[in-house]
């Protein structure tokens, strides 16, 4: 039924190849099944069973469009591509971050440890691969290869810097563009060069996908503070238990607001640290860090909404349209 969520309305120009999407993805776990024994065959189903909300196709799907090509069977693999490279990047980030739950139900690691958890990973990430190299291109191959050194990088760099002050703007804005942005613009961009864009055009989408996966990131560490489990279906808080500290620690610690604080959560022991988390924690909350973390997305949003200006009007822009407003007000 449209209407009631809000993505159903925005992905309706391109619902049916999204459905495709969601069924390749579906069908990793069984088109490997004359391969590994059947007990991979079942973890594997179980990881890729529950859609979330398949930002990352949509854009590529709805970019391959806005020059007046129908997406072709290059761009649903492609689409695809981008999904299943997110879902190995989350099933390796749940295990690095010790989250219990994504997507409302249980992370691999919760369900059968790290171990097995970062294998199933990297077959994901494998087998995300084998679909860009069905778009023939070099170039998105080479593209995809680079998002995928640039995510582990981003991923490396959070661990190396947590439990430190070292993390400053210029650290944190390079980590998320690494971890989340680098997709978001390979998405985008993989759309206009399959959907046979000029390469100024190509740049200018590419621009798109950037700012909105940066807006993106940006919000979802606000989310972190602000939400609750049971809206996210992933844990909150979960941030700075971890000792990242993320865009809104970062500014309370710019302006001296809750320096004191996150010094001594990030100086603790383990057995005062749960006290510390919350005193520190709290002081982000007070202070107003996560309206200016707010500020600094809403400034990403509207320049994603200026890289759009110079398409041509089509019903598939006004869907990247309305989906950067989905991303601006999105609550969970
Ligand atoms: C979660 O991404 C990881 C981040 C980049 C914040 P999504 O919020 O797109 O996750 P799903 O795919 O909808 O579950
Ligand atoms: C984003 O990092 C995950 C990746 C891009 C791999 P987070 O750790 O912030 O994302 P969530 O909050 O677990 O979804
Ligand atoms: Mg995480
Ligand atoms: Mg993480």
């Amino acid at each position: 039924m449209l209407g009631a969520d809000p993505k159903e309305r925005i992905y309706a120009p391109i619902a049916d190849d999204l459905d495709t999407v969601i069924a390749n993805i579906a069908g990793v776990a069984e088109t490997n099944s004359h391969g590994p024994p059947p007990e991979i065959e079942a973890r594997l189903s179980q990881v890729l069973a529950t859609p979330g909300k398949r930002i990352r196709p949509a854009i590529t799907l709805l970019t391959s469009k806005l020059w007046g090509r129908i997406p072709d069977e290059r761009t649903i693999k492609m689409a695809t591509a981008v999904e299943l490279l997110h879902i190995a990047s989350l099933i390796h980030d749940d295990t690095v971050d010790s989250a219990d739950t994504r997507r409302g139900h249980a992370t691999a690691s919760n369900l059968w440890g790290g171990n097995i958890a970062v294998l199933l990973g990297d077959f994901v990430f494998a087998t995300s691969a084998t679909f860009v190299c069905d778009t023939n291109s070099v170039r998105l191959i080479r593209r995809f290869a680079q998002t995928i050194a640039e995510l582990s990088r981003g991923e490396l760099n959070e661990i190396l810097e947590s439990w430190s002050l070292k993390t400053d703007r210029e650290r944190y804005f390079q980590r998320i563009y690494d971890k989340t942005a680098s997709l978001f613009s390979t998405s985008a961009e993989s759309g206009a060069v399959l959907g046979e864009s000029d390469d100024e055009s190509a740049a200018n989408v590419r621009e798109y996908g950037y700012n909105l996966g940066m807006a993106y990131q940006v919000l979802d560490d606000l989310l972190d503070y602000e939400s609750n489990p049971e809206q996210l279906g992933k844990p909150t808080a979960n941030d700075l238990s971890n000792g990242v500290l993320t865009l809104p620690a970062i500014l309370a610690l710019e302006s001296g607001e809750a320096r004191s604080e996150i010094s001594a959560y990030l100086n603790s022991a383990n057995g005062d640290r749960p006290q510390l988390l919350e005193a520190a924690y709290e002081a982000i909350c007070a202070s107003d860090a996560l309206d200016r973390s707010r500020a600094i997305a809403n400034d990403y949003i509207d320049a994603a909404l200026r890289n759009l200006e110079p398409v041509p009007e089509s019903e598939s822009k006004e869907a990247l349209v309305q989906l950067t407003g989905y991303i601006r007000d999105r609550q969970f």
